[in-house]
């Protein structure tokens, strides 16, 4: 996500700034800025879309002389990555600069209201609205403006504000965005995350939500939201900036991983909302249209492919409109029958891969209408679709998706309430069900997270194997051909996914004694069926590893080892039955010393056919 960095001292502030931005980087951006307060008190903001190596070069060009000023790096959510959508945001006077990390989730009715009162805005960013703000309530005192201006906002936001007004000021606050401050020798920081002041200091405070900051030539004073000072204990870094860039966590797939929580909460901010209809702001698509629809097509390559394999299974259960779904690559060839009464929606992490984008434009060379699930703004086909669900998961680094696969399928339950709302395949009060438990999965999936000790001893004990075997029925098969899929990837051990009711067909035949199945068994309906199943493999030998709903302990006189995920809604166990094989994966291949974030052979983004 966005990197804020910010320098109140003696020394220029610019290379300052850009040198702590250049250690965010990790965190993923599509542009770059800062605004300097000059040394006659006035503001100065470069910004522009790319690499920080070009706003350095912007800087070179004119060399903005201050030992004042905040720098960012965004990574576009509202509005795509440009020059005028890339952070400091200022008010029209240019007199208060803002940067910002997080969504503020009214920023709608914030942008009606101060337009109402005059403002003009420039950008499509949620950002904007904040110096807008300040700016409203300043009346002689910039920290008493922040600090009227947050009681405005909703969201998540980490701020840091400098003012014309009192150049010699720096003020900041958080609220489920990480900010820390920096303490060095006459000289003050705010920062993202540690890596960033690394160079300076190694005390720093961590700041906890709606605690203020100010920082002038005295120092740093800390304040409650009724501006009371607070007394906080210096934190002093111990860590090497490699370490801390991953927040302690020894991979960014395990640090993923753990986002995990954060990145389903953020994907349903203000579209699933209790009691209220399910808002999509980028989604143009009409009731009308959607009522035409008379075949959906869900195309993607790998796990975005098994995101949509769970996506064909909700929309058709909740909104009851047919879909296939289809690897891009053979879609592209195959020539599928598409027309104007077709959907396609794609789904991709990157919006880039090739094929994906591909059988995108063949969609809609043949008039179907494309609807993009991505998580990156401003993306090829972000830009080619003709309406984009933007997954808010935030970068990810590590080629393993995780996060971002959670958040597909939130998406994915999005577009089915979304076209059941709209036809009126479910009641109201069925939809409101639904939302009701998927707004409970954040908390459901940090207590799953709990179950990596257990799924650490099994990795330890049975990485050796070279091959391995996942089990499910229905939305179960679907999120045992994730599991395959990730333990492939980073643990180059052999596996398949295969659907329970399938083994006798033929797969049986492969187990034998010691063989290590991974087996799914969170749908109610089929329980019965899948222990049967297991039963099957485990007659021959076979070592379980097995996941079921809470409550169905039963399954322990079945198999070796068994763990329960919280109890919700069948249709949404996918969201959390997925963690704990992302989390086999990973133990597994630590076991056996793979390089988890770059696998073999793998990339990132799969930008060729
Ligand atoms: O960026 P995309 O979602 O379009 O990428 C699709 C696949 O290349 C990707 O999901 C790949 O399978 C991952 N490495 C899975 O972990």
């Amino acid at each position: 996500m966005c990197g804020i960095v910010g320098y109140l001292g003696k020394n220029q502030a610019s290379s300052i700034l850009v040198d702590g931005l250049s250690k965010l980087e990790y965190r993923g951006y599509d542009s770059a800025g800062v605004a300097i307060l000059n040394d006659e008190g006035l503001m100065n903001v470069t910004k522009c879309k790319g690499r920080l190596a070009n706003l350095e070069e912007k800087l070179k060009e004119n060399p903005i002389h201050g030992t004042v000023g905040i720098g960012h790096t965004r990574w576009a959510t509202h509005g795509e990555p440009s020059d005028v959508n890339s952070h400091p945001h200022t008010n029209e006077k240019g007199t208060i600069a803002v940067v910002h990390n997080g969504i503020i989730e009214n920023y709608m009715k914030l942008r009606e209201w101060l337009t109402s009162e005059g403002y003009t805005f420039k950008s499509e960013t949620d950002t904007e609205v904040i110096p807008h703000l300040v700016d409203y309530f300043y009346n002689g005192d910039i920290v008493e403006a922040v600090m009227k201006a947050v009681t405005k906002m909703e969201g998540s936001y980490a701020i840091g504000v400098v003012s014309t007004y009192e150049p010699g000021k720096l003020v900041a606050v958080r609220k489920d965005s990480p900010l820390i401050v920096g303490l060095g020798k006459d000289e003050y920081f705010i920062a993202s995350d540690i890596p960033a002041v690394l160079n300076h200091t190694r005390d720093v405070y961590l700041l906890e939500d709606k605690e203020f900051v100010v920082i002038d030539e005295k120092g740093v004073t800390l304040l409650d939201t009724v501006g009371r000072e607070i007394n906080k204990d210096v934190f002093h870094v111990t860590w090497d900036a490699n370490a801390a860039e991953k927040g302690g966590y020894e991979h960014f797939m395990l640090k993923e991983i753990h986002e995990q929580p954060k990145a389903i909460r953020d994907t349903m901010t203000s579209r699933i909302v209790k009691n209220e209809k399910i808002k999509l702001d980028d989604i143009t698509i009409t009731q009308e249209q959607i009522k035409n629809i008379d075949k959906i097509y869900i195309v993607a390559c790998g796990t975005a492919y098994h995101a949509g394999v769970i996506g064909k299974y909700a929309i058709e259960k909740l909104a009851r409109i047919p879909v296939e779904v289809e690897v891009a690559s053979e879609f592209r060839y195959r020539n599928p029958i598409i027309n104007e009464k077709t959907l396609m929606i794609v789904v991709s992490q990157s919006g880039e891969t090739a094929d994906t984008l591909a059988a995108l434009r063949e969609a809609k060379r043949q008039k179907a209408r494309v609807i993009a699930v991505t998580n990156v703004v401003g993306s090829s086909i972000s830009r080619e679709a003709d309406d984009v669900l933007y997954t808010w998961a935030g970068p990810e680094i590590a080629v393993a998706s995780t996060k971002a696969y959670v958040t597909q399928l939130i998406a994915m339950y999005i577009i089915a309430l979304f076209f059941a709302e709209n036809k009126g395949t479910l009641s109201n009060e069925e939809i409101e069900e639904i939302k009701e438990e998927m707004l409970l999965l954040p908390e459901k999936a940090e207590k799953v997270l709990e179950t990596k000790v257990v799924v650490e001893k099994f990795a330890a004990n049975n990485y050796m194997h070279r091959d391995m075997f996942f089990l499910g029925r229905g939305l179960d098969y679907a999120v045992a051909m994730e599991g395959s899929l990730k333990l492939k990837e980073i643990s180059y051990i052999h596996s398949e996914a295969y659907a329970a009711g399938e083994l006798k067909h033929g797969p049986i035949a492969l187990i034998e004694d010691g063989t290590v199945v991974i087996a799914l068994a969170t749908q109610e309906v089929l329980f019965e069926k899948m222990v049967s199943n297991i039963k099957e493999v485990k007659t021959r030998g076979a070592n379980v590893l097995a996941f079921a709903m809470e409550g169905h302990n039963e399954i322990e006189k079945t198999v070796d080892v068994a763990r329960y995920i919280p109890r919700t809604l069948e249709v949404l166990a996918p969201v959390l039955s997925v963690i704990p094989l992302q989390l086999l994966s990973y133990y597994t291949a630590i076991a056996k010393g793979c390089d988890v974030d770059k696998p073999r052979n793998l990339a990132k983004s799969v930008t060729v056919e």
